[in-house]
């Protein structure tokens, strides 16, 4: 039988909370498949790692997680650590050193999901973004001069390589053509005059070596309009590393919230494992209380699954989300629900075992 070994770290506040109910669903998928086992690796990282050792990781915590087959990541950050430390020193550090240069983030509207479009149905939305992760405006380049002084300055570059352009706009164009979609660029060409007009260069350079996917090319501005007015337009979407973190944030918002938008961190040669986690943060305002949605992580979950190769089960998670969220009776209080955290993993439990038993009796 196959064994994967998974690195948690579970993280800060509700990281703990809804990482336990992507675990147990991932227990109970490896139980039911009898393909598989799950290896869970529990690595205590995080803000309270910092406040008591003064970093967020051990020194060789890469060494220590490159044998995995996945990282499955909670969230971290935390009132009492500065925010561009928890996120450098853990986040970006492992995206980074693993090279995992591949962001995907589904946007896809669940039927049974509170939709704030009231006119959109489900096939209006159905956007895969992918968004470049290892460099642009995420790179960490830049300085800090004159500290304090009148005269102080800070410069913030962006860093766009040929070869980490390339490879994204490649990727989402294989993506595209795997699919049979259209693919949306999102660059600003007309202010960033060197970045973003490169970016568009790349876009059209590879695009010739793909006359069979259709493409689009938007200003990030027009995009974000575009995304709440015709969310329609949108298929596969390939975009930097800062606009693909910002526009997933509002297509979370079109899709149900923070609560279900899932993405993954790829690195597409497999050299180094692959994160995976909920795009949302530690909710430092509801942690502790038992009310964190879990969909996202569960989510993220099945992103796992899909990228460890069985496509099947990754459905069979999301179809067990969207019977949820039809059923509309185990919600968390962010979905205008009761349930606790716990309680929604338990019944998406409960629905995934249905839908596995169904899928066994049809064949
Ligand atoms: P956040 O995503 O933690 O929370 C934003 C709002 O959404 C809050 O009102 C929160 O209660 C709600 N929310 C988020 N996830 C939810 C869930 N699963 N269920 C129900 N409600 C949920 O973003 P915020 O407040 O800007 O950041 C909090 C901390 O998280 C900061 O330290 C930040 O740096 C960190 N962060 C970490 C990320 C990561 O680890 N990937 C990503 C984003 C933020
Ligand atoms: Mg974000």
């Amino acid at each position: 039988m196959k064994k994967f070994k998974v690195a948690v770290i579970a993280g800060d506040g509700i990281g703990p909370e809804v990482i336990n109910e992507g675990i147990k669903v991932l227990k109970e998928i490896a139980n039911l498949s009898k393909e598989f086992t799950i290896d869970f690796n529990y690595f205590p990282w995080g803000c309270e790692y910092y406040l008591k050792n003064g970093k967020m990781m051990d020194d060789n915590g890469i060494d220590q997680l490159k044998n995995y087959d996945a990282i499955y990541l909670g969230a971290v950050g935390y009132p009492g650590v500065p925010d561009h430390i928890s996120l450098w020193d853990l986040l970006l550090r492992i995206r980074k050193e693993f090279d995992q240069y591949v962001n995907i983030r589904p946007i896809t509207l669940m039927q049974g999901t509170q939709n704030v479009l009231s006119e959109a149905k489900r096939e209006d939305i159905d956007m895969l973004f992918i968004r470049e992760n290892s460099e642009g405006e995420y790179a960490g380049a830049g300085d800090w001069l004159f500290k304090g002084q009148p005269e102080e300055v800070v410069l913030q570059t962006g860093v766009f390589s040929r070869k980490g352009t390339e490879r994204i706009i490649r990727y989402a164009f294989e993506t595209s053509r795997k699919l049979g979609k259209s693919l949306t660029s999102i660059s600003k060409g007309n202010a960033l005059n060197y970045s973003m007009v490169f970016w568009d260069q790349i876009f059209e350079e590879v695009s010739k070596e793909y006359p069979d996917v259709k493409t689009y090319s938007y200003l990030v501005d027009a995009a974000s309009m575009f995304m709440i007015k015709q969310p329609q337009r949108f298929e596969v979407v390939v975009t930097s590393n800062l606009f693909g973190d910002i526009l997933t944030d509002l297509g979370a918002a079109l899709a149900g919230g923070l609560g279900l938008a899932a993405g993954a961190n790829i690195n597409p040669e497999r050299t180094y494992p692959s994160m995976f986690e909920p795009i949302h943060g530690s909710a430092p305002d509801i942690a502790g209380k038992g009310v964190a949605n879990p969909l996202a992580a569960i989510w993220s979950a099945s992103q796992m699954m899909e990228f460890f190769g069985y496509k099947e089960l990754a459905q069979n998670i999301l179809k067990a989300i969207e019977s949820l969220l039809i059923e509309g009776k185990v919600l968390t209080p962010d979905m205008g629900g009761k349930a606790s955290t716990s309680e929604v993993g338990d019944q998406i439990i409960k629905m995934l075992a249905q839908i596995i038993e169904q899928s066994r009796t049809q064949v």
